[in-house]
């Protein structure tokens, strides 16, 4: 142990993987988070003196955490995400929900558990700093260490040495992993994820007027035909804010891509997609009809964007992510990172995706070069990837001594951020 220091006790570590959308954390050693936590929450505003009279105009902020709390709907709530550019931007709001995490979601004391969390490959020095002192300072964790989120997603893929294409929600990268380090020059990524499709969904539905009521507001409905316009009542409530009513139309709209949308496996091709079989899909308010050619249209902008209106050029589909990356890498390396593309993230969940970016990439690389494509079959593993990766790794016996444990951090203060690759 360097220094001898966190004395390693019989307490399982506690895995913090933070996104843009969710925050996923249980233990060391077990397969799955124990939670799935939305990194956004909703934000409310009251007269800081309880009597309600305001004199000074002093307000005090209120943060509602979780999936139950967000749904609440009340007036002048605002949905507010905690990230910013795969980073965390409001401390405020991450402490809140850590505070959260640990009394209600895990049962545990902060100070009984050394903590992993993980990292964008593009995390910056003072950000990395913040979260060690919020961590040592305000929740006394006995130890922590922070990891790179593409890294653990190559170990829980058994690599260390990896391309590793993580889709999420707000974009989509090519981390060169080499030996369990991020070849940071290699670093290429676009801000096409989970939530453009998102964005391409909602466009499409309101070009067909079809109207997007989350369930949450739907009080009754009445069957009615296949596109017959639908017949609903609302649920009586406040008038909810603006970006209240886009996250709950986002989760309606993510529930479609999970199940209509699929990854053409060779370039969009309008003949071919009416060959698709049709899938049938019924919106909250009744409103239902079957989907066709749009189930492969709308994805593959993921891996061709040039035909998506208001993309610019230089946005990359994810095959040209990949032969970007591995092409500033050293020649050295490309035959080991393209034996080795690991694929992770929830958006790579969408049905087709692997098989696609083996195509596109089988294309464009010449035929000597050994090319294996590495998705987890379920996606749960897929949408877990760096989670799991920190399970392992915090399980192992060989990484006890990575630590940095609280003396260190109380002797050495944030230096000692450098042992964290
Ligand atoms: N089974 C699925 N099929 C299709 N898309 C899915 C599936 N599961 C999750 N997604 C999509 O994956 C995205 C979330 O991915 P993920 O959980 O990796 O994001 P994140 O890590 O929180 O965010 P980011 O990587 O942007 O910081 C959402 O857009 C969601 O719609
Ligand atoms: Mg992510």
């Amino acid at each position: 142990m360097s220094g001898g220091v966190y004395g390693g006790d019989e307490v399982g570590a506690i895995i913090f993987d933070v996104g843009h959308q969710n925050l996923r954390v249980g233990y060391g050693g077990e397969d799955t988070p124990k939670a799935e936590i939305p990194t956004t929450l909703g934000v409310w505003e009251e007269p800081a003196d309880s009597s309600g009279i305001d004199c000074n105009n002093v307000t005090k902020k209120h943060y509602n955490v979780d999936v139950t709390a967000i749904q609440v709907r009340k007036k002048d709530m605002e949905i507010v995400s905690l990230m910013k550019d795969g980073m965390i931007d409001d401390w405020d709001m991450f402490e809140r929900l850590t505070e959260y995490t640990y009394k209600q979601r895990l049962h545990a004391l902060s100070e009984h558990h050394p903590i992993l969390m993980t990292e964008c490959p593009w995390n910056t020095r003072l950000k990395r700093e913040k979260l060690l002192e919020l961590m040592f300072e305000k929740f006394n964790v006995p130890a922590m260490y922070i990891c790179k989120n593409a890294v653990l997603a190559a170990y829980a893929n058994g690599r260390s040495t990896a391309m590793v294409v993580d889709s999420g929600a707000t974009h989509t990268s090519a981390v060169p992993v080499h030996d369990g380090y991020v070849i940071t020059q290699g670093i290429v990524k676009s801000p096409l994820g989970g939530d453009f499709i998102t964005m391409q969904c909602r466009q499409f539905f309101e070009e067909k007027d079809i109207e997007l009521v989350p369930a949450c507001l739907v009080a009754s409905k009445d069957v009615v035909r296949e596109r017959d316009p639908p017949r609903w009542t609302k649920r009586p409530g406040p008038q909810p804010s603006s970006s209240w009513l886009s996250y709950m139309v986002r989760e309606l709209l993510q529930d479609f891509q999970m199940n209509c949308l699929q990854v053409s496996d060779s370039p969009y091709d309008e003949d071919m997609a009416n060959t698709l079989p049709m899938k049938h899909y019924e919106f909250p308010t009744g409103y239902n009809d079957d989907f066709g050619s749009i189930r492969l249209m709308i994805p593959e902008a993921l891996f061709d964007p040039s035909n998506v209106k208001g993309v610019g050029a230089s946005i990359l589909g994810v095959g040209p992510l990949v032969t970007t990356s591995v092409g500033m890498c050293d020649m050295d390396i490309r035959p080991s990172l393209y034996g080795s593309v690991v694929v992770t993230g929830g958006n790579s969940c969408l049905q087709g995706f692997s098989e696609r970016l083996n195509r596109d990439l089988a294309s464009k690389t010449p035929p000597s070069m050994r090319l294996k494509i590495i998705s987890a079959n379920s996606s749960s593993e897929r949408r877990y990837g760096a989670w799991i990766g920190g399970s392992i790794l915090s399980s192992l016996g060989s990484f006890q001594q990575m630590w940095l444990s609280r003396q260190e951090y109380e002797e050495s203060g944030k230096l000692i951020l450098e042992r964290c690759a």
